[in-house]
């Protein structure tokens, strides 16, 4: 929590309905006063010279949202709407205003009832509104102050243009094979972004009930989380859709959609009706979706043992769409190339990624949906389970994917950037919008996905699906923070207490919230928190002596080494609780012991030849073997590497050269060959444009990239700024295939310095796709010239008011380079002129 003023825990909001037994405290925080009345002096000023009565990011919670009645018109000719709603709110405490999220949105009227107070009971109080565009905020003023308990009504009517980027409430468009293009109206509001499309308490906190209706021509379809009840005729010939009530949510994951795509579906074995969306023309690429959607939802009601609770789930494949896939409660939508799958063009790694993030969508209808975190500081409790959960369910599912072993790539790839001292903890505070984005990032997924993999290693498969399932039934339609994961993991519950529906606390013989390791009591929030807490990765240096191993554990660096002057100071203050597990030659067992201090020594129960750490690359730590260690290891690996289980041999490769993320796709090895003629490359450009798979285009536009030609990289990336022939959606993936050429290198930068402007109008500066352009067109720089032409341009981008955490990452990694390259340039010389 980021709040900084004065905060009361008050003890009288529940939601009864959803709540059975155990709720008796308000998930919110409140501060204590009317700030405004007090001291108006030091507020900001709103857009019509007034005080604006609300200093804070967050907004206050003395207003609290019951439910959101919502109805939108969007004009897909005009590729604007208009839209009204009424949110039923909660007073927890007397106040004189209402601030409410809203951007970009004209509100043209806003007024108050109530049935509870009388003084508002006559309908259509009219309201004063203020806007403050820095913080997102609008204030509504009341005539007379709201009070304490009682429940009003704000209707607000208001409009806007249909959005050009990715967010919001925008439009996209798709050709169809006669060469018409169409246009769509969707939704996408994660984090920060259905302030946009209505004014909102937009705060994952703030759950509420949404009864959406939208209006539409007949040309077309609406949907949106819910099923549709039903429709009714309007004027002109317009029909509205109503749809059923949801359940409480948090705002970020409702979702609409106005478009006229066709659709397949089917039943899974609750009854629950899956149906998946794309445009006419890509009608028959959806099946796969289906199938594995159907298996998927399957898989996970069962293992939950929590029934999917909507009686529908669409999955809808968006023309334009910034991110891959985004868990909207019911209404999930997908980039065209992570739900659609072509038989005829698409390859088995893309079937891997279609299955792959079908499970992450779905498994965030539990971890995401129904149990959501507090804040955007533990967005790892979202992205780290989903991203955790489609190991589990793409095991059982599709078991011939071998999912378990690119699961492991996930630790390898953030293992990278977590081993920069620019990393961050895994839970950090985050206040702006700009700081929101920012933690979708590796760490949030990856390390979040490979540190419950360890947690689930260390308590057993059982303990770990208990402990889950304990935390998703307590924190239904809930919010969550890290120390309720951690505690409901603590907690040894019975199979009786959850089917009979109760909730379970640790058994009277152990003390709250601990469990048994190897007989001692072990807090699963100790040893948690210093992975999450603590950014970095450490590394744990093992000596066998006759029978004892020494082990010592330190902070891995990349790049800075033992001799190097910041060492000491870097390593400061860095302690894990590292659960190691370790196999030997001796006996199949797997050893365990907790690592908890600097240094510590074991002793083996028999003598051994080798001792092997970290047993099938589950741990997230680095391990070194002094003395003989790496010789025995290789000794054995020569003699009869199956001695060694596969992953472990991984895992060895890893620590040992600390590079791996990835098998080249033939078909896009194929391509490239042929891109690099004049005719090659014109034919694939020609056959990029026409194409309808998704998975296609991406290999056309790879091998287009690795062309020697610049012209032809300059011209891609005049296609892909103007967003017809190459998407704009595809620019960020463009730059970053174009700098991984050598003669696109400097290309890529240049064009990048020099069109930042035109690309911010593309794209928000803290969304994935910029932060990908960033990254990608310089951290592959390698001399000290080029780090300082990279400094001076982000260091006049923050004078222009622009921060952003990637650039800190970009600097570091290029002085990596560097340093690396200083290091191991004259042994690279020599072993070229001896391999010579
Ligand atoms: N919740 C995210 C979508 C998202 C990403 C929202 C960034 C806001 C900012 C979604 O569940 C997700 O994680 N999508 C991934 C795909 C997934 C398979 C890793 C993505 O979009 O890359
Ligand atoms: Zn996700």
């Amino acid at each position: 929590m980021v709040n900084t003023h004065r905060k009361l825990i008050l003890n009288i909001y529940c939601s009864a309905i959803i709540l059975p037994q155990i709720c008796t405290c308000s998930q919110f925080t409140s501060s204590s006063n009317d700030q405004y009345n007090e001291n108006p002096g030091v507020f900001p000023v709103a857009t019509n010279g007034e005080p604006f009565p609300w200093h804070e990011l967050r907004l206050p919670t003395k207003v609290i949202p019951l439910h959101y009645d919502l109805f939108v018109h969007p004009n897909l000719t005009s590729l604007d709407f208009v839209a009204s709603e009424k949110i039923e709110v909660l007073v927890r405490d007397t106040t004189q205003f209402i601030i409410l999220h809203s951007h970009g949105l004209e509100i043209m009227n806003a007024t108050l009832q109530s049935e509870e107070d009388l003084r508002y009971k006559k309908s259509g109080e009219k309201l004063t509104v203020l806007s403050y565009p820095a913080h997102q905020q609008i204030a509504l003023l009341v005539p007379e102050k709201l009070m304490a308990d009682l429940r009003y009504s704000v209707a607000i009517d208001f409009q806007a243009k249909l959005a050009d980027g990715f967010e919001g409430f925008y439009k996209s468009t798709y050709r169809t094979l006669g060469g018409e293009t169409r246009t769509i109206a969707v939704t996408d509001f994660e984090p920060t972004h259905a302030r946009m499309a209505f004014p909102c308490f937009d705060e994952p906190l703030f759950k509420a009930n949404f009864s959406i209706k939208i209006r539409r021509e007949s040309r077309h379809i609406a949907l949106s989380n819910m099923p549709k009840v039903k429709t009714i005729e309007r004027e002109g010939g317009l029909l509205e859709d109503h749809f059923e009530t949801t359940v409480k949510m948090s705002t970020y994951l409702v979702a609409y959609i106005v478009c006229d795509f066709a659709s397949v579906s089917g039943t899974a074995s609750s009854g629950v009706k899956v149906s998946i969306y794309a445009s006419p023309d890509k009608w028959s690429q959806t099946h796969y979706a289906l199938e594995a959607s159907l298996k998927l939802l399957d898989f996970y009601e069962n293992y939950f043992n929590i029934h999917y609770p909507l009686p529908k789930l669409d999955l809808v494949a968006i023309p334009d769409f910034e991110s891959g896939a985004m868990e909207n409660w019911g209404l999930v939508t997908y980039r065209e190339t992570s739900l659609l799958f072509d038989p005829k063009t698409s390859s088995t790694s893309d079937k891997l990624w279609v299955t792959k993030v079908i499970a992450h969508e779905l498994a965030h209808q539990w971890f995401g949906n129904l149990v959501t975190m507090e804040w955007w500081n533990d967005i790892w409790l979202n992205e780290g389970f989903a991203t955790y959960m489609e190991l589990i369910s793409v095991n059982v599912t599709y078991p011939e994917l071998q999912f378990d072993n690119i699961f492991l790539n996930n630790c390898f790839e953030v293992i990278k950037s977590d081993s920069l001292n620019s990393s961050r903890p895994v839970s950090k505070q985050a206040e702006t919008p700009t700081q929101i984005q920012e933690m979708f990032d590796a760490i949030s997924y990856k390390k979040g996905a490979c540190l419950l993999n360890m947690l689930k290693d260390f308590l057993s498969e059982e303990k770990f699906k208990k402990g889950i399932i304990h935390y998703l039934k307590k924190f239904s339609y809930r919010n969550a923070k890290n120390d309720d994961l951690w505690s409901s993991l603590s907690n040894s519950c019975l199979e009786s207490d959850f089917t009979s529906g109760g909730f379970c606390y640790s058994d009277s013989k152990t003390t709250s919230n601990t469990l048994t390791f190897l007989e001692e009591n072990v807090e699963v929030k100790d040893i948690m928190t210093t992975w999450t807490r603590q950014k970095g990765i450490p590394l744990v240096v093992v000596e066998q002596e006759g029978r004892l191993l020494k082990l010592r554990q330190e902070r891995f660096l990349n790049g800075v080494f033992r001799d190097d002057p910041e060492w000491g100071a870097l390593q400061e203050r860095y302690l894990w609780h590292i659960p190691v597990t370790y196999s030997t030659s001796s006996s199949n067992a797997i050893h365990r012991h907790l690592l908890t201090s600097k240094t510590d020594t074991l002793y083996l129960p028999e003598k051994t030849s080798w001792v092997k750490l970290n047993v099938d690359s589950n741990g997230y730590y680095i391990v070194h073997y002094e003395a003989h260690g790496w010789d025995q290891l290789i000794a054995v690996l020569n003699q009869n590497h199956t001695l060694l289980r596969p992953k472990d041999r991984i895992g060895l490769i890893h620590d040992a050269f600390q590079l791996v993320s990835i098998p080249t796709d033939v078909l896009k090895i194929v391509y490239s060959v042929g891109a690099q003629t004049t005719e090659g490359w014109n034919y694939l450009l020609e056959q990029y444009g026409l194409s309808l798979s998704g998975a296609e285009k991406n290999k056309i536009l790879y091998a287009l990239s690795t062309s020697k030609h610049q012209e032809k990289l300059i011209k891609l990336i005049d296609l892909g700024m103007e967003g017809k022939v190459i998407k704009t959606q595809d620019l960020a993936s463009l730059l970053y295939a174009i700098a991984r050429n050598p003669k696109g290198q400097q290309l890529a930068w240049n064009f990048v310095k020099e069109n930042w402007t035109h690309l911010l109008e593309r794209f928000e500066l803290s969304s994935f796709p910029m932060r990908i352009i960033i990254s990608g067109t310089t951290s592959h720089f390698s001399s000290k010239d080029e780090l300082q032409e990279v400094k001076l341009f982000f260091e006049s981008l923050q004078t222009q008011g622009s921060y952003l955490e990637v650039f800190q990452i970009v600097l570091e990694t290029i002085s990596k380079n560097i340093k690396w390259l200083e290091k191991n340039l004259p042994s690279l010389r020599n072993w070229l002129l001896i391999s010579i």
